[in-house]
């Protein structure tokens, strides 16, 4: 009998239980930046990097747990492991990093935009952003945009971001990104920022035609990480007590960004969604290219930009 094929809305539920591709290429001395690399899916990531040989590069807010994080990895592995200090909720503090990045590292070969946030709650940095939008969308656009000349100079480099289905809960308004005119819904406010951030990946990747850097966007699977642990004791309880017993280990999403940064059938491409290492169509919302170069000038003008930027 022929198989059905499901919608694309919901090819995702079929891409979740897909065999995923995995690559047993070396990433030796590859410098590779990582955000959010003090837990969940940019652990894993650093993990399996370091398990290929990289020289990881945590850009993290927290010294003591990335202190932690960083002995293990190198008793373990015997790779080198710096930490770069930075908040993704202060657009100030992103600059620092890659100016200390920029600094000290002449090739920059991989970037894996990984921390994130879902927050039930509209919070408003001290910047007076949504804090969504900052840290999942504002805070990776700049620090993308300020190392992008240094991952030219280092090409062939790649860039991942780190996205999500929850891209398909929408919630993108440009008239309203900071959710000033409407009720804050935290799904949707989720969504908002994902969807930022996919309409983002289309435009850099069409700059960087022909430079040698590729970039592309992902699910890290449904795994069992903090993400959430920010919101209220109703939230949390139901989140370790039930969701938790649902989802997976994180490891399926170090293999997949291994996968996605590594692989050598994936030199050259760029612009696109994976499931994990499955190319996938996201939602119509998140590929609607004239939204794409508004938010991308609005992202430009927020972050602080200059106009050659554009
Ligand atoms: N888990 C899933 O099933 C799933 C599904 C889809 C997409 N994702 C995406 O995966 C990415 C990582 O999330 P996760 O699931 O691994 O959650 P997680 O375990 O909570 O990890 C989030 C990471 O982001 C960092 N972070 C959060 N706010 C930050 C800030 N203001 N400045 C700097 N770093 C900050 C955290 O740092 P601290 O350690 O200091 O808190 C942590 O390292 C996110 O982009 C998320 O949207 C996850």
């Amino acid at each position: 009998m022929a198989k059905h094929k499901l919608p694309d809305e919901l090819i995702f539920i079929e891409n979740r239980r897909a065999i995923q591709k995995t690559t047993s290429a070396s990433m030796a001395g590859k410098i590779c930046v990582v955000s959010g690399a003090t837990s969940g899916v940019g652990l894993s990531a650093i993990q399996r990097l370091a398990r290929g040989q990289a020289h990881i590069v945590m850009v993290c807010r927290n010294l003591e747990k990335a202190e932690h994080i960083q002995k293990e990895i190198v008793s373990e592995f015997n790779v080198p492991v710096d930490i770069v200090l930075s908040d993704f909720s202060d657009l100030g503090s992103v600059r620092k990093g890659a100016d200390i990045l920029l600094r000290n590292y002449p090739r920059i070969d991989v970037l894996i935009n990984s921390a994130g946030l879902h927050s039930t709650t509209r919070i408003v940095t001290q910047e007076g952003f949504e804090l969504g939008l900052c840290v999942n969308h504002l805070a990776p656009f700049l620090l993308t945009h300020l190392l992008l000349d240094r991952l030219k100079q280092s090409a062939p480099a790649r860039i991942i971001q780190v996205n999500s289905e929850g891209h398909r809960f929408g919630g993108l308004d440009l008239a309203d990104l900071n959710w000033e005119h409407r009720p804050y819904i935290g799904l949707r406010g989720y969504g908002a920022s994902k969807v930022a951030q996919l309409l983002t990946t289309w435009e850099f990747a069409d700059r960087l035609k022909g430079s040698g850097v590729t970039i592309n966007a992902m699910h890290p699977g449904d795994v069992k990480t903090n993400i959430g642990n920010n919101n209220g004791p109703l939230y949390r309880w139901f989140l370790h007590h039930v969701t938790w017993h649902t989802l997976k280990d994180p490891v399926i999403s170090g293999e997949a960004l291994y996968y996605l940064a590594a692989a050598l059938e994936m030199a050259d491409v760029s612009g696109r969604f994976f499931h994990l290492t499955i190319d996938e169509r996201p939602t119509p919302q998140a590929l609607d290219r004239v939204a794409g170069k508004q938010i991308w000038r609005i992202s430009v003008k927020l972050t602080g930009l200059s106009e050659e930027d554009d």
